[in-house]
């Protein structure tokens, strides 16, 4: 490992590393990813399995304490998330301000960036119980805010939540119950949102937690730096790639027209990317888009759809970019995004909602990863530098004088 400030220090040389390709940031015992061969592992164990035999709460659990939690850690820390799912009663009117049609990210920035106003008692990050206290408020309070989120959008008034039901069926409880109609949450839809849960929760340094962990360097709370974290992750690059992808898919519309598509992908002059292909790390399957793909067929089968175009679309898609010498040759195979569009769409989210529960899921892994830079002895504020290639030194002109 070279010490890259003491190089500096050393030398006046530092090395110049757009989008951070080759250069590592922090040292992190939480996610492993082998992009080669298309492994992830949260803490050690393999995402597939975590995805088929875990659940959420357990994989919080795991990612923010290392270990996997006893029956007895798993009833605490259950318990312990659902006493805190309520969010202060004056956060609704800080709902009711933003106009109906505005994007539930935008809201979700602001409600989460203004939760240190209303959690100031957890927001000195010095005290390890209040940061304990952060983070439990975090992962308890993300779906009220996200399924408040929704509603808000949808029209519909919120719906408060219940602590008896488990985090993924209370989540979908809050998002699509109506008053004056019973609700029953379907356990097959509730354990497939549970997995996407799952997938989501971490993935090392991405934009998202990077910016988290930029943010955090400077002794900014929790609050304020998963809300920077939601931020990042609304980009169409990162965590809006599942809105887009589903978008393009929609486009595309029926087989016969991917090949036009593809065409469009592969041109140069063309900005057009296939969304939900590649990934800055994985240049083989992305392991979460075969469970994704997996986890689509049995909502729909639940759900009763037959024969989605949409998923038609998407494995054929698939398939003749699989076989195209263009993405063999870059590497490009679907990544997460391609296939949780059409499963969050079933479940029976707008596309406006899909990268508010990517954030809901992912708060864990930003707060596991802020929790980890912030109880490391060695770290320092971030401050990356530039490669300046402005002005050189020269004189001020008066606004008389100037052409
Ligand atoms: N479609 C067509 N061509 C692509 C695609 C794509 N989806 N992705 C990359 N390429 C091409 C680029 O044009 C580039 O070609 P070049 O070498 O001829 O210039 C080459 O592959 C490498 O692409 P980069 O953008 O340099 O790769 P990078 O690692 O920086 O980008 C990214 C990764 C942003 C994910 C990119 O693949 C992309 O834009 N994909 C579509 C958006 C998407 O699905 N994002 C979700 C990422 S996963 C997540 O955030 C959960």
């Amino acid at each position: 490992v070279v010490d890259i400030s003491s190089l500096y220090r050393e030398t006046g040389r530092f090395t110049y590393d757009p989008g951070f390709t080759s250069t590592a940031s922090c040292e992190s015992k939480i996610t492993f990813i082998d992009g080669d061969k298309g492994v992830l592992l949260y803490r050690g164990y393999p995402i597939e399995q975590l995805a088929e035999h875990g659940d959420f709460l357990e994989t919080c659990y795991l990612l923010l304490y290392g270990e996997l939690p006893t029956a007895a850690q798993k009833a605490d820390f259950d318990h312990r998330v659902t006493y805190h799912t309520m969010v202060h009663e004056q956060m609704n009117r800080f709902f009711t301000g933003f106009r109906r049609d505005a994007h539930p990210m935008a809201i979700m920035c602001g409600v989460v960036g203004a939760m240190s106003a209303f959690y100031h008692d957890s927001t000195d990050i010095s005290d390890p119980y209040q940061r304990m206290v952060a983070s439990l408020r975090m992962i308890a309070k993300m779906p009220t805010i996200a399924a408040m989120a929704f509603k808000y959008h949808v029209g519909q008034p919120f719906v408060y939540p219940l602590n008896s039901l488990d985090y993924s069926s209370n989540f979908l409880r809050m998002c699509f119950a109506v008053p004056c109609e019973e609700y029953k949450v379907n356990p097959v839809l509730s354990r497939a949102m549970d997995r996407i849960f799952i997938l989501h929760a971490d993935h090392e340094q991405n934009a998202s937690t990077s910016t988290v962990r930029l943010a955090g360097s400077s002794g900014a709370n929790p609050f304020a730096c998963v809300a920077a974290g939601i931020a990042c992750l609304w980009g169409p690059a990162h965590g809006g790639a599942n809105e887009a992808a589903l978008n393009m898919l929609q486009e595309i519309g029926t087989a016969d027209r991917i090949p036009e598509f593809i065409a469009r992908a592969k041109d140069k002059d063309d900005p057009f990317r296939l969304m939900g292909f590649g990934h800055r790390v994985y240049k083989n399957y992305d392991p979460r888009a075969k469970i994704m793909q997996q986890t689509s067929h049995e909502v729909l089968s639940e759900l009763g759809i037959q024969d989605d175009p949409l998923l038609e679309v998407a494995m054929e898609l698939e398939r003749i970019a699989l076989t195209d010498e263009y993405f063999i040759e870059k590497k490009l195979y679907p990544n997460i995004d391609f296939y949780s569009g059409i499963t969050l769409k079933a479940l029976g989210f707008p596309t406006t909602m899909f990268t508010v529960l990517f954030a809901l899921a992912r708060t864990v892994g930003w707060i596991a990863q802020w929790k980890e830079m912030v109880e490391d002895p060695s770290q320092k504020i971030g401050r990356p530098r530039q490669l300046y290639t402005g002005e050189v030194q020269r004189d001020y002109v008066p606004v008389s004088k100037r052409r």
